[in-house]
């Protein structure tokens, strides 16, 4: 396992502790394919189709996200909507250097020295404030 989901702090709207459960589970298969990969199990594909699963996974967190803190006024959504584009911006560049260079390793350093540092982080402050404010209109 790659990340511990009770490392993740539980935020103020349920709903977003539920994607950000989804989202760990996704990491943590992913990362376990990596490792299988790695052993000379499973295959480059399932490799590829993962980190795709979890792509599209973290893009829809990160719209879900946005799409509350628009409809409520939150105050810092530009901060927050920055940290998220930051983010998608080096998962795209990686996902770039993985298809040409196939090489299950960039993912497996990205994953686990910059990803899961950023979101326990992200999750533990943005996340955190922006629950607080959402709280007194979405549970
Ligand atoms: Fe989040
Ligand atoms: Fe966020």
């Amino acid at each position: 396992m790659l990340l511990d989901k009770t490392l993740i702090p539980r935020v103020a709207v349920e709903q977003m502790n539920q994607v950000h459960d989804t989202e760990i589970e996704i990491l943590n298969k992913l990362y376990e394919t990596i490792e299988k990969f790695e052993s000379g199990e499973g295959s480059i594909e399932e490799v590829e189709q993962l980190f795709d699963e979890f792509l599209k996974d973290v893009q829809e967190h990160f719209s879900f996200e946005q799409g509350l803190m628009e409809e409520y006024n939150f105050f810092a959504y530009p901060m927050h909507r920055g940290e998220h584009d930051r983010v998608l911006m080096e998962l795209n560049q990686l996902k770039k250097k993985f298809e040409k260079e196939k090489d299950p390793h960039l993912l497996k350093e990205y994953l686990s020295k910059i990803f899961v540092p950023w979101i326990v982080n992200h999750v533990q402050t943005m996340d955190t404030v922006t629950a607080h404010f959402l709280s007194h209109f979405v549970k």
